[in-house]
């Protein structure tokens, strides 16, 4: 019996953008095209741009191999990225026929999105849709997340080059607090992303080394944040030295369950999936230190550099990104659905890890929390273990392509303003 001929892809990136997510994009890309798809579509801004009839053809993209270098070396999603949310498959179907529609029309056979817990609550839904309608698409979740909060999968794709950043800046900081000397000393807040997961705040203490003590203290939101005691710490520290330099988790909450950013005069706004605005922890933070100890203060929010910083990603990330792009393909050809691809860690030194898939059901709208034990008795840094966990994903560097000084990304012209 002869194999049904294979039709065409389409590849969506949805959430947070990453440093690594375009790599994911140009490895499902090259993948489809070796296993002999005839299209690969991209929807333009994930499932909520689909539903307007927004894709591209990819292979006008990436037309060339220097193309799909640059791309790996783009920061933020290419082909741009929404947080939408899908109905409940039993409340409201419209939605979905709209899209199976789309997907038939396109003579699609396998649907990629590369996201975070949110999005893989669209691959749920819609896999989900299609048994329900004996649908044959195949839809498959590509991780991605700086926030490494994805459940089952020993780390997500962009956090590394997120934590590396994070580790680098934060030493950074420390050795420009140095050089000045203040009348009663400073204190430095630098607030770091992550929601309510602390994997990038706990990416600070990568600063630790021969040349420098790392930050003074770091605040994960797995716990929560007592500011009395906060300041307390900062006062001891300041006997000891003229610049403290702490890290927060922009997800810390008081022991009424408030986010400390709410405190402060942070913006009321909130995505589809409910998620607050999380800003300003920092600057209210630095105003409390500057009121009751009345030292010079200086908050950083490091904000989407830490997510775009193409410049200094890890190679081990880029190149993971890649490969797990490629493993979601593979996945979806190879007939899964309803599933996401998970990174398995076989060894920390040497590093060595692999891929596999794992039910999507299990993984969507979960957090992945640090682990207590991962966090030091009294809750102000990360232990040796969490140490290990990072080190060996910030390995290794991905030169930029430079022009004119500044890094190249890749450029459609035209492109960006179909967005
Ligand atoms: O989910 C990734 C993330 O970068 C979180 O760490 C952060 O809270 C959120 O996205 C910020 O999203 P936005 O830039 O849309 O405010």
């Amino acid at each position: 019996m002869s194999k049904k001929e294979k039709r065409n892809v389409i590849v969506g990136q949805s959430g947070g953008p990453t440093a690594a997510i375009n790599s994911s994009l140009a490895g499902v890309f090259r993948t489809a095209i070796d296993r002999g798809y005839k299209k690969v579509y991209g929807m333009i801004h994930g499932v909520q741009g689909l539903m307007e009839g927004r894709y591209t053809d990819l292979s006008e993209h990436i037309r060339t191999g220097l193309d799909a270098e640059l791309l790996k070396r783009t920061p933020s999603a290419y082909l741009g990225s929404c947080r939408y949310k899908l109905p409940d498959i039993h409340e409201d179907q419209e939605v979905y026929k709209k899209i199976f529609q789309i997907l038939d029309d396109l003579e699609i056979d396998c649907f990629i999105y590369i996201g975070g817990n949110d999005s893989m609550d669209t691959i749920k839904k819609l896999s989900d849709y299609a048994i329900l309608t004996g649908s044959a698409v195949r839809f498959v979740g590509c991780p991605k997340t700086i926030d490494n909060d994805l459940a089952l999968t020993d780390h997500t794709p962009g956090y590394g080059s997120a934590a590396k950043y994070i580790g680098t800046s934060v030493k950074e900081i420390i050795r420009d607090g140095w050089s000045l000397e203040t009348k009663n000393g400073q204190v430095i807040i630098v607030e770091v992303m992550g929601r309510n997961a602390g994997w990038l705040t706990g990416a600070a203490a990568l600063a630790k080394g021969e040349d420098c003590d790392g930050p003074d203290a770091i605040y994960l939101p797995e716990l929560s944040f007592d500011i009395p005691k906060f300041m307390e710490k900062c006062r001891q520290l300041l006997k000891k030295k003229a610049s403290v330099v702490i890290a927060v988790s922009e997800g810390i909450k008081t022991p009424d369950g408030k986010y400390v950013s709410e405190l402060g005069n942070a913006t009321d706004y909130v995505d589809a999936f409910g998620h607050k605005q999380l800003t300003g922890t920092a600057r209210y933070l630095c105003d409390v230190v500057a009121k009751e100890i009345g030292c010079k203060t200086r908050s950083i929010e490091l904000s989407t550099l830490q997510r775009a910083a193409s410049h200094s990603a890890s190679r081990v990330d880029i190149l993971e990104a890649y490969e797990v792009g490629g493993a979601a393909m593979k996945a979806a050809d190879e007939g899964d659905s309803g599933k996401m691809v998970v990174i398995q860690r076989l060894s920390d030194d040497p590093y060595q890890a692999g891929t596999e898939v794992k039910d999507v059901h299990k993984i969507a709208n979960d957090e992945r929390m640090v682990p207590r034990d991962w966090i030091t008795k009294d809750g102000t840094y990360v232990t040796s273990e969490f140490i290990t966990y990072v080190r060996p994903l910030i390995q290794g560097d991905v030169a930029p392509i430079m022009v004119d000084g500044i890094p190249r990304h890749l450029f459609v012209p035209g492109f960006q303003e179909q967005l």
